[in-house]
């Protein structure tokens, strides 16, 4: 499958869908992520808060969990989506999560409640990065 306009498409509606379902008492911040993954199956997170505020998970973490619980093993597209103007990036810490399972060309498609608003390689969110294959 050719990634063009119509899987962005998908994906941000996927990730408005389950932005909905996020629990975020604490901040009210709803995030949503779609994934498409190597074996062309879609994947859906949300962000799930905690009393212990530290213990909480980002929308993409969750995501990340549904893809390799359905033994999808790479990222070949990610929306995100959060409401507002400003721009819902992905957090510094899942970036990196996104690296992990990503190329440096992956698309991350950023959007809001109503629509794409960018998109970016994963190498533009994070350059110079650390990754598996630094380990050998
Ligand atoms: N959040 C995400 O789910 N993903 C991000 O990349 C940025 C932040 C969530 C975490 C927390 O539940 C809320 O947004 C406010 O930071």
């Amino acid at each position: 499958m050719t990634i063009n306009n119509s899987i962005y498409e998908e994906l941000f509606k996927m990730a408005t869908s389950i932005m909905e379902k996020a629990y975020a008492p604490y901040s009210k911040f709803k995030v949503g992520a779609a994934i498409l993954d190597n074996n062309d199956s879609y994947h859906v997170g949300c962000n799930i808060e905690n009393a212990a505020y530290p213990v909480g998970n980002c929308a993409e973490a969750s995501a990340i969990a549904a893809m390799i619980a359905s033994n999808g093993k790479k990222i070949k597209a990610i929306a995100v989506t959060g409401y507002g103007d400003l721009l819902c990036t992905p957090c510094g810490g899942c970036r990196q999560r996104i690296r992990e399972f990503a190329s440096l060309e992956t698309p991350i498609i950023v959007g809001n409640e109503k629509e794409i608003k960018r998109i970016f390689t994963l190498s533009e969110l994070l350059p110079s990065s650390f990754g598996p294959e630094n380990l050998v």
